[in-house]
């Protein structure tokens, strides 16, 4: 079926019709590909979906994933990374998210607020009510209707980005900050049960989709009027 729309109204911003969708995880695994698997599927089923991921998703966001990823910025402080992460996430929210969220499309992003909870709170130790407190003001309230979290043993995601040969400033943080990020994700998730759902990636690829769409078309089915 084509041109399918959705006329979700959230009650925290008021005026949204889509719906909007995150996945969360330490590195390797999967986000990337499940989140394009997801965007083909449900394109494919006739729903309006864009794909974005953070930090990026806009030109600007772009440069200042650069600048955060770049391995050259060693001296960058736990506090300037909080605040660029947020610089992105605001122009990403004002120029992608809300416009399409207005429009009625399903919105899927690669990484979004429990990223910065999980990184720069469990991860840097930066007090977790001071990254509330700067999500609120970025974010105004917005919150995905639904999170994906994969979740995986930190050795297993290390190993499996080093077979791809990726490399950036975050991924060269040693194994206790990757695991403190871990441990991190799976307390945001407890608090949050009914937004955040959470799936082994230690898994095919073929089953983790497969879980997704479950849990996706769950939410679309309670979310159209
Ligand atoms: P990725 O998009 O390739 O996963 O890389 C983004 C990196 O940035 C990854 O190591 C996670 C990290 N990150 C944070 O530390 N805080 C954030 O708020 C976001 C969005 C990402």
């Amino acid at each position: 079926m084509k041109n399918r729309t959705t006329h979700y109204a959230s009650s925290i911003t008021g005026f949204k019709k889509g719906i909007f969708i995150s996945l969360e995880g330490i590195e390797g695994t999967g986000k990337t590909k499940q989140s394009s698997l997801l965007n083909e599927y449900l394109k494919n089923i006739g729903y309006k979906v864009i794909l974005t991921a953070e930090p990026g998703g806009t030109v600007i966001g772009l440069k200042i994933r650069d600048l955060l990823l770049s391995i050259e910025n060693k001296k960058m402080t736990p506090l300037s990374e909080l605040l660029l992460y947020n610089a992105s996430r605001v122009q990403h929210i004002k120029e992608v998210i809300l416009p399409a969220l207005k429009k009625g499309f399903i919105v899927i992003t690669d990484r979004f607020i429990d990223s910065t909870k999980a990184y720069q709170g469990y991860g840097r130790g930066i007090d977790l009510k001071l990254i509330d407190l700067l999500g609120e003001i970025v974010t105004e309230g917005l919150k995905p209707d639904l999170t994906i979290l994969l979740d995986l043993d930190v050795k297993i995601g290390l190993k499996r980005n080093k077979g791809i040969n990726k490399k950036d400033r975050l991924e060269l943080e040693d194994i206790k900050f990757h695991k403190k990020v871990r441990e991190g994700y799976l307390k945001i998730a407890a608090k949050e049960p009914e937004r955040i759902k959470l799936i082994d990636a230690n898994q095919s690829i073929e089953d983790i989709h497969k879980k997704i769409i479950d849990i996706v078309m769950n939410i679309i089915t309670q979310k159209l009027i």
